[in-house]
């Protein structure tokens, strides 16, 4: 039987590049060999795209690759002149250019099959104030919040957003992920440092009313209809104000996860049917894992969604699915099939219009 070649997308111009690499690795590592081959392709931080013997940080001691911009015959070409194609490229990118659209785009435009939420849900889940947006217009809860440009930055006033948000409240880049850009505003002088800090990154923030109570995930498979898995938690250690970039990824003791979490059963179902219902309103494909808050008074609230989570060894999603029955290795062929699924009923659709315009 031959192989079906996967290409492995990882690294990425993302301040998430180190994630996604750890998480390129897994895949790599559970991928069911018998069924694909993979082929690494890492993109540095610079945007410059190489082929790798295996998923690796040392992304530029790879082949530079060239992509021909045929989507008849969409074909890579390192650099000894190599030629290979891809049967569905699996981007394992997270945050900018990766996990935005951009990316999905250009695999798009090239008719490359692709696992994973194609442009449209892409850009708009990774802009936390889109996102909130259309989620609040569909009816999902989610916190209060207000947004400024950087253009903006001096009609914004601390006491102002104090008596709108209550304090504390918290201050986000409006697209990063991995908690960069993000911080909990407790004072005039806190508020002044999150500013800068978000605004450093983005040139949009969100401020958003704080939920005190824990953090919920659930993770989402599939299209029609997707499937919810049971919830998990993240319990945060109290050294720590919130769920920061250090804690997610640098100190191995900064959390326990529990999955499943404990929860009342008709709070676990309201998660979990509120979590497809953000995954459709967002246009989100295959997969994606739903961040939320259970405040201390039983309320849910969407936060944001990742249409590409972390596949790392202490990410949540992997797991969710893992208690569900779903090995690592069977988890990637789904997803896989999804995307190729996906690009196959794509293809029904006419992609020209007959008519008697002349041009
Ligand atoms: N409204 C909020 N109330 C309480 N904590 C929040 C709120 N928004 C964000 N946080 C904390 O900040 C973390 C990162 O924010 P999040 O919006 O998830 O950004 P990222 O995309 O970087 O993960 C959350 O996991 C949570 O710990
Ligand atoms: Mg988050």
């Amino acid at each position: 039987m031959t192989k079906l070649k996967v290409g492995i997308l990882y690294g990425g111009r993302s301040v998430e590049h180190g994630v996604s690499i750890n998480s390129a690795r897994n895949i790599e590592s559970y991928i069911d060999k018998h069924l694909y081959e993979t082929l690494c392709i890492g993109i540095s931080t610079k945007g410059v795209w190489y082929l790798t013997p295996s998923v690796s940080k040392e992304i530029e001691k790879g082949s530079k690759l060239k992509l021909h911009l045929d989507a008849e015959n969409p074909r890579f070409e390192d650099e000894k002149g190599n030629l290979f194609s891809l049967d569905v490229a699996f981007p394992v990118l997270h945050g900018t250019d990766g996990e935005d659209g951009s990316i999905q785009g250009l695999l798009k435009a090239m008719s490359i099959p692709m696992v994973g939420t194609g442009v449209l849900g892409s850009s708009v889940s990774m802009s936390k104030l889109v996102a909130k947006q259309l989620m609040q217009q569909a009816g999902i809860p989610v916190t209060d919040f207000l947004f400024f440009r950087h253009d903006q930055r001096d009609a914004i006033h601390f006491d102002e957003v104090k008596k709108k948000l209550g304090l504390p409240f918290m201050v986000k880049a409006a697209n990063l992920g991995s908690s960069v850009g993000v911080s909990k505003v407790k004072s005039k002088e806190d508020f002044d440092l999150a500013l800068q800090d978000s605004f450093k990154y983005d040139d949009c923030v969100l401020l958003e009313e704080y939920v005190k109570g824990r953090e919920i995930e659930c993770a989402i498979l599939g299209n029609q209809p997707p499937e919810a898995s049971l919830p998990g938690e993240i319990i945060i250690s109290s050294n720590y104000e919130f769920y920061t970039f250090d804690a997610k990824y640098v100190d191995g003791e900064a959390v326990k996860i529990e999955v499943p979490a404990q929860l009342d059963n008709a709070i676990s179902d309201t998660i979990r049917s509120v979590s497809i219902k953000a995954y459709q309103q967002l246009q989100c494909e295959d997969f994606s894992r739903v961040d939320l808050f259970l405040s201390e008074s039983g309320k849910v609230y969407v936060n944001e969604i990742n249409t590409i989570p972390g596949f790392t060894n202490s990410s949540m999603y992997p797991m969710m699915w893992k208690e569900r029955g779903v090995s690592f290795t069977e988890l990637i062929s789904r997803l896989i099939t999804l995307g190729l699924e996906r690009y196959k009923n794509s293809q029904r659709t006419e992609k020209e219009f007959q008519s008697s315009l002349k041009f």
